[in-house]
């Protein structure tokens, strides 16, 4: 029998009836189905049921301390599960539901269980993908839903990857029972939704992601803390872990950077590369990495060894921020398909539009903050 059982979607607007009675079926009984929403893939299960909600754990490697995400088709579904809003989540929820904001509100008791870990809260979204909000509909349950990736990998944005992560899953020994992937192409926004703490005291954001803190600041009406806050990030504890990270190990460098700066740092990663004979990914906006191939290029003349594999995406603009959100976790992906010896990647500026808070914060962790351009000596790919 199959593992996982793909159905494929190729209009997500209009989702054939089968295909939704399908995976309703399969949620309703305790299964799980990965689903695509706007910002990335999900794992869901039936979040009122705390058994199917342990498989969601066993499969993706999930430590146990760490909350899901519930999913519901509409504030209204929202509320009927957790009571009314509070005046400041209900004004961010109106403008921003359907859409990738998660909140973090007071749990009731005996609800939601399997999703909580423990937790005396909860976090919930509605998420604007029309797929998504079909099965959300139809199944008429909350949905708890992670990203749909192995702990601690890049998040997926496009079915093959969680179909890659799942068989990762079977391969060191997780049973995965019956899952079915819905498959309905990529993800629009391509990071995961900003996660803010409305449950008591001032808004606090814990997780940056598709909708920027200035656009949560001008709705909220209200004071609201950054998640630099050390104490409350504490309160996240899915940003305790290392998160998004390749095998491919990654350097950065900052948008600021001169020119010469990162080229000079070049030099940390060249040798291992020529040596290594594998190709080499560059994530920068084109100007930067027209200059990154061309040094590249003379540090290789004519060898034939290893390869560039540029991906352009930054700079300080909304769109070229929106692109590197889209990519960064299937270029990372593709760093390790490609077998790359390393990652280099330009780290956006603050002010680079919506997104880049997002993004600076995935390569961040998924670097583990290791920069071509960083004084210490020693450090080698
Ligand atoms: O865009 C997204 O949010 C995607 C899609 C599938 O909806 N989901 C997602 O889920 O990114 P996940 O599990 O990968 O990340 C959920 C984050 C984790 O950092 C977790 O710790 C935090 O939300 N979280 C969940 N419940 C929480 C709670 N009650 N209090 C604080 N943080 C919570
Ligand atoms: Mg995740």
């Amino acid at each position: 029998m199959a593992r996982f059982e793909v159905l494929k979607v190729v209009d997500p607007s209009h989702v054939p009836p089968s295909v939704l009675e399908r995976a309703v079926e399969t949620l309703r009984t305790g299964g799980l189905v990965a689903f695509p929403t706007e910002t990335v893939y999900g794992l869901g299960a039936d979040a009122e049921n705390p058994e199917a909600c342990v498989r969601i754990y066993e499969v993706k490697g999930r430590p146990a301390d760490n909350p899901l995400i519930v999913h519901f088709e509409s504030r209204s579904a929202v509320e009927s599960v957790t009571g009314p809003l509070a005046a400041s989540a209900a004004r961010l929820a109106d403008a921003l539901w359907p859409g990738p904001l998660t909140l973090v509100v007071p749990r009731p008791s005996g609800r939601l269980v399997g999703a909580a870990a423990g937790l005396d809260t909860v976090a919930v979204r509605v998420p604007r993908h029309p797929l998504a909000l079909q099965l959300l509909t139809c199944v008429r349950r909350p949905v708890a839903a992670p990203s749909a990736n192995r702990s601690g990998r890049p998040s997926p944005t496009r079915a093959e990857d969680v179909i890659r992560d799942l068989m990762d899953a079977e391969r060191q020994g997780t049973d995965l029972g019956h899952v079915v992937v819905l498959d309905a192409g990529t993800c629009e926004v391509g990071v995961e939704s900003t996660v803010v703490d409305v449950s008591d005291g001032p808004l606090t954001i814990l997780r940056y992601g598709g909708t920027a803190e200035d656009t949560i600041r001008a709705l909220a009406g209200s004071d609201v803390e950054g998640s630099a806050d050390a104490s409350r990030r504490r309160r996240s504890p899915g940003t305790r872990y290392r998160h998004y990270a390749p095998e491919t190990p990654i350097w950065l460098w900052n948008e600021s950077d001169q020119d010469d700066t990162v080229e000079a740092g070049l030099g940390r990663v060249s040798g291992a590369w020529l040596e290594a004979e594998r190709p080499l990914v560059v994530i920068a906006p084109p100007a930067r990495m027209e200059r990154l191939i061309r040094v590249l290029s003379a540090v290789a003349p004519r060898r034939g060894v290893g390869r560039v594999v540029g991906f352009g995406g930054g700079g300080r603009d909304d769109q070229g921020c929106a692109t590197y959100a889209r990519n960064l976790f299937h270029w990372l992906r593709e760093a390790d398909r490609l077998g790359a010896i390393a990652v280099l990647a330009e780290l956006p500026d603050p002010a680079g539009g919506g997104y880049a808070e997002a993004v600076r914060d995935r390569l961040l962790r998924a670097s583990g903050g290791r920069f071509l351009t960083a004084s210490e000596r020693g450090a080698t790919v």
